[in-house]
């Protein structure tokens, strides 16, 4: 037999041939995708990374060749070799090869396979559970297949652009000092010394902040990043961000940068144009509106915040209203779903199940009558007209609307809204689907405080982190109004999803000193905590600033992937583990004791 691969050589993928080519002797390598053995003549598709091609056994090739036909089975490995011919009109035109197939002159099976556990195929009917389980075989398909050359892609553009804008790729270590504050950590045991931990990197930002103090000015990274958190469609154990930053910048000049590396992505990936520069919203304005630092604005819906006008009303005799402006952080705010929503009242109160869910105490509602007055509401009765008619008019509700009504903590009434917001603007058809139409809502929420109020530790804390700098115009109140102080801190938001955050950073000890002070952390605490950087900074550090984006975000949207999970490779569960390798797994107690560790967790669970 010919010897394929050693003298036959690959001239094509599985995705080239074109009607052009028809007379042409090829050779293809790839796997059987589907098969049609009519007795005499076999049909195969062979597959590879690049498409499909219709290759045919007929009746009257050899009779070595005809035997090993009929062999064929789903996902054989083969190489053929043969002459291209046009389809004439049986042309497929769902393939890009269709107009033509290969007659096959010569066959090698490289190896056989099993049955597959599932059928390779562009449709997902087969549980994510058995998919992940056989991660090898779910990459064999062609949608899994596009989003990691996406991915590929992605990675390849992102060095083109950093690279001609001077940015060094630099690496950082994974096994660093654990830090208390930001992330859970993976911590990592010690063996060379004895009852310690190192911990996974949850991000190179104090290494990336030692290049600038080092002088190498622009840095990036395509670098893999550690948390350990509870997960979420968006969110995975080990993820990659595209790591940056850059000395003597200020915000705008980290925004150009990203702008227009997105924009690239955008344009050579999906052919958009992005429009930059990228829309700003304050970090007030986006809690005010949404509930949250990243709003989707593909659609309307926004909040309304009620609580100065209930005050003003001295909360209209409602006993709710009146609790919630007695609070300090007491917030009332509402949200209109228009008559046209047609919402019958088990709508309704499956929005109130909702709530409740997210820790909501109930879902306050009226149904806007053509007189202003509310129906369908406990509260219709006791409220006065005068807060009625004036909550109305400030929300612009109409006959027909039902007003939805939540008030409490502030930040409860902000996320219980906010999702409620996205609940009803996916349930009601309002979100169009990612990037139809020019659909690409990016946006910079910008100028969040510096630091938010933890009511466990009674004391403020660092929003974001503790080396974020603070607005020059608002450093006077670092000691007499804390709450005030606005920082340089900006979150990259796309349709809804938080895709980069980063921040100037603060490289003036004196005023770092005084935010420490404001959180209530004592010099030496600082130095325990972050000796290093702050030490670093003493030494000359110059002004410079940042961003990390995520790219396992990004690729998710660029793709228009559901899940993380979809363009990560080898995801982790929910759950946290992997389904392929069975990781995490047990260990012998010889290496826990080889690294001075003892396990506590229940016989059960080991
Ligand atoms: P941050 O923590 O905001 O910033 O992370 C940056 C971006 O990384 C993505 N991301 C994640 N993606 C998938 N799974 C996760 N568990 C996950 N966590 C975060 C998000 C996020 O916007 N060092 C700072 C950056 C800086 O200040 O320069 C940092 O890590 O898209």
């Amino acid at each position: 037999m010919t010897n394929f691969i050693s003298e036959i050589k690959r001239t094509h993928s599985c995705g080239a041939l074109r009607a052009t080519d028809a007379g042409q002797t090829v050779v293809l390598f790839g796997w059987v995708a589907s098969r049609r053995d009519h007795g005499g003549a076999v049909f195969i598709d062979l597959r590879d990374r690049e498409g499909l091609t219709q290759v045919v056994f007929e009746a009257d090739v050899s009779t070595e060749v005809q035997a090993l036909a009929h062999e064929l089975r789903l996902e054989f490995v083969i190489g053929v070799r043969g002459v291209v011919k046009n389809r004439g009109g049986n042309v497929n035109p769902k393939l890009a090869t269709g107009s033509v197939e290969v007659h096959a002159t010569e066959l090698c099976i490289f190896n056989r396979s099993e049955a597959v556990p599932f059928p390779i195929e562009d449709r997902v009917d087969t549980a994510e559970e058995k998919r992940l389980a056989y991660r090898y075989l779910d990459l064999r398909r062609a949608p899994l297949q596009q989003a990691l050359i996406t991915r590929s892609r992605m990675n390849t553009l992102t060095r083109e652009v950093l690279s001609a804008q001077r940015f060094l790729e630099l690496e950082t270590p994974f096994l660093v000092k654990y830090t208390p504050g930001g992330a859970r950590n993976f911590l990592v045991p010690a063996r060379l010394n004895p009852g310690k931990f190192f911990a996974l990197a949850e991000s190179p930002q104090i290494f990336k902040q030692l290049f600038m103090v080092a002088g190498f000015d622009r840095y990036f990274q395509i670098v893999k990043c550690f948390r350990d958190e509870d997960l979420r469609l968006d969110r995975q154990p080990e993820f990659t961000q595209i790591d940056i930053e850059m000395s003597f910048v200020e915000q705008n000049d980290v925004f150009t940068v990203v702008e227009g590396l997105l924009s690239k992505l955008w344009k050579e990936i999906l052919g958009v144009e992005l429009p930059t520069p990228f829309q700003r919203m304050p970090y007030d304005e986006s809690m005010r509106l949404y509930g949250n630092d990243k709003p989707d604005l593909r659609f309307g819906m926004p909040h309304h915040d009620l609580t100065a006008l209930a005050r003003s009303h001295e909360g209209g005799s409602v006993a709710l209203f009146a609790e919630t402006i007695a609070q300090k952080n007491g917030l009332l705010k509402a949200m209109v779903v228009p008559a046209s929503a047609n919402l019958s009242r088990a709508d309704a109160e499956k929005l109130e199940e909702l709530a409740r869910s997210m820790g909501a105490k109930g879902l306050a509602r009226a149904k806007i009558a053509e007189d202003g007055s509310w129906t369908q509401s406990p509260l219709a009765k006791t409220i006065t007209p005068e807060l009625r008619l004036a909550i109305n008019a400030q929300v612009g509700a109409k006959a027909g609307d039902l007003l939805l009504l939540q008030m409490g903590p502030a930040a409860q009434v902000h996320t219980v809204m906010a999702n409620l917001r996205v609940h009803l603007g996916k349930k009601l058809g309002l979100i169009p689907p990612h990037g139809s139409g020019g659909q690409w809502r990016f946006l910079w929420v910008v100028d969040p405080p510096l630091f938010e109020y933890d009511e466990e530790a009674q004391r403020f804390v660092a929003a974001h982190h503790a080396f974020t700098r603070p607005h020059d115009t608002d450093v006077q109140y670092l000691e007499t109004d804390p709450e005030r102080v606005k920082c340089w801190r900006y979150d990259c938001v796309l349709n809804g999803f938080e895709i980069g955050g980063g921040s100037i950073r603060l490289h003036d000890p004196a005023v770092q000193a005084r935010v420490f002070k404001a959180m209530g952390i004592s010099d030496e605490e600082a130095e325990t905590k972050f000796g290093f950087l702050l030490q670093a900074l003493r030494y000359g550090a110059p002004p410079h600033g940042g961003i990390a984006i995520g790219m396992d975000r990004l690729a998710m949207l660029l793709t228009g992937a559901e899940s993380l999970r979809d363009v990560i490779p080898f995801p982790k569960t929910q759950k946290g583990s992997d389904l392929m390798t069975d990781a995490p797994g047990d260990v012998e107690e010889r290496q826990l004791r080889e690294l001075f560790v003892k396990s506590v967790a229940p016989p059960s669970t080991r």
